[in-house]
């Protein structure tokens, strides 16, 4: 089993690439390719699901992800987590919202969205320690 410090390494790598994956979405939402941009956000969807389940999984099952972490990284970790528990549901109400082609909902969530995501960026990325 990798040790903490890799594990929020590949963490980290996996939010870097879904990020490209929602960033290249967004570019083919700016061409017009509506289809591409609702196919990107599927995979996007199923990665950012299958990674936050996959660390779940790993605390649930005793693996100590954390055992480095002093202090102070535990409360970057409580700010980190501030953003990701409500970008589940607001996930989930994106795909419904797209898929049901509710454009004005979609659209006014994704303001929230894009805030909770960059917020979930910065302190995952930048401020847990590896
Ligand atoms: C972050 C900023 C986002 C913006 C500004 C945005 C905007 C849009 C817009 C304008 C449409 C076209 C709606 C229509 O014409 O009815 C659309 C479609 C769609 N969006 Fe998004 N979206 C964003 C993120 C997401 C995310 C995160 C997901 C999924 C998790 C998603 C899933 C979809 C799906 C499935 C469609 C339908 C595609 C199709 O009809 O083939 N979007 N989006």
């Amino acid at each position: 089993m990798p040790s903490g410090p890799t594990i929020i390494l590949m963490l980290k790598s996996a939010v870097v690439a879904v990020t490209v994956l929602l960033l290249l979405s967004l570019w083919a939402l700016k061409r017009g390719n509506v289809r591409l941009h609702g196919r990107l956000n599927h995979l996007f969807f199923v990665l950012t699901m299958t990674t936050v389940l996959g660390f779940e999984g790993l605390i649930k099952f005793g693996v100590p992800v954390t055992t480095h972490f002093q202090e102070d990284d535990y409360s970057a970790l409580r700010f980190h987590l501030a953003f990701v528990i409500p970008l589940l549901p607001v996930m989930v109400l994106m795909l419904m919202t797209g898929r049901w082609r509710k454009r004005a909902f979609h659209v006014l969530l994704a303001n929230v969205f894009v805030v909770l995501w960059a917020g979930m960026f910065v302190t995952g990325v930048f401020f847990l320690p590896h």
